[in-house]
């Protein structure tokens, strides 16, 4: 039997997250270029997308340049910022043709006035989309994300002054670029690295994680479906006894 075929269909994980990394080893090994690293990497980015939609995922985030990305080198942020314009402008038929609606989460007021005019129109286009939502977070720093949430929200006080001890962690939620969206069940790095790297911190405070040393070009659908299986196999008992769990069951 087939990984894909081994899933439980009535335990999808709604959400997915991905930190997609290891481009930059993946093309060292080859003696290649870093660039060439991450453009394999985009070719696996689809697959992925591909493999959620299959299974009936609703959600997939894909973390695709941090807020300390900005601080690599110019000439690969540059050709990071070109890669993510062609793969967009190349993919968005194919996202139009089957319902796909793409979301971006970061502060995208950081980005170069022609890839954010790109990435927009593709948002744009496809917003009306019921089918997988893609979430690209780029120029993403969740510390970012959560302080800014909470500017917004002594904004708030300050014009119109409120009761403080009423706030709720839902409330809170709706300031961070991810509102509407549910938190993720479970959150994939690869490469190897166990870290988070300033990713969804709010968001993951309950998702099962999932290390893979798989570098991130080399990430197959077959992958995927590996990780969404481990997944299952998991008790997911949010503070409460095994026990309490199964008389829920
Ligand atoms: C992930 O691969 C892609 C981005 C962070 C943009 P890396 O470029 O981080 O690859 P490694 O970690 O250097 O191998
Ligand atoms: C995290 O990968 C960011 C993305 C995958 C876009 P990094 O390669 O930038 O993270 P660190 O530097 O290893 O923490
Ligand atoms: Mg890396």
């Amino acid at each position: 039997m087939s990984t894909k075929e081994k899933l439980d269909t009535s335990r999808i994980p709604q959400h997915v997250a991905v930190i997609m990394d290891g481009n930059g080893r993946w093309a060292a090994l080859r003696g290649k270029d870093r660039l060439e690293g991450h453009s394999q990497g985009a070719k696996s980015a689809r697959a992925v997308v591909e493999a959620a939609a299959e299974i009936g995922v609703k959600y997939i985030t894909l973390y695709a340049f941090s807020m300390e990305n900005w601080n690599r080198p110019q000439t690969e942020v540059a050709g990071l910022m070109s890669l993510l314009i062609h793969s967009i402008a190349s993919q968005l038929g194919d996202l139009i043709k089957n319902n796909i609606r793409l979301k971006i989460i970061g502060d995208t007021s950081l980005l170069p006035a022609d890839v954010y005019t790109q990435v927009n129109d593709a948002v744009v286009k496809s917003q009306q989309n019921t089918g997988l939502t893609v979430v690209i977070a780029l120029s993403y720093g969740s510390r970012y994300e959560i302080l800014n949430a909470t500017k917004q929200l002594l904004h708030k006080y300050q014009e119109q002054p409120f009761d403080i001890d009423s706030i709720t962690e839902q409330d809170f939620s709706n300031y961070l670029y991810t509102k509407d969206i549910p938190d993720p069940e479970l959150l994939v790095r690869t490469s190897g690295e166990l870290r988070i790297s300033n990713f969804l911190l709010w968001q993951i405070s309950y998702s099962e994680l999932y290390f893979t040393d798989v570098l991130w070009p080399d990430f197959s659908k077959e992958d995927f479906f590996e990780a969404v299986y481990q997944y299952q196999q998991r008790e997911r008992r949010f503070g409460k006894t095994s026990q309490q769990i199964a008389t829920l069951k």
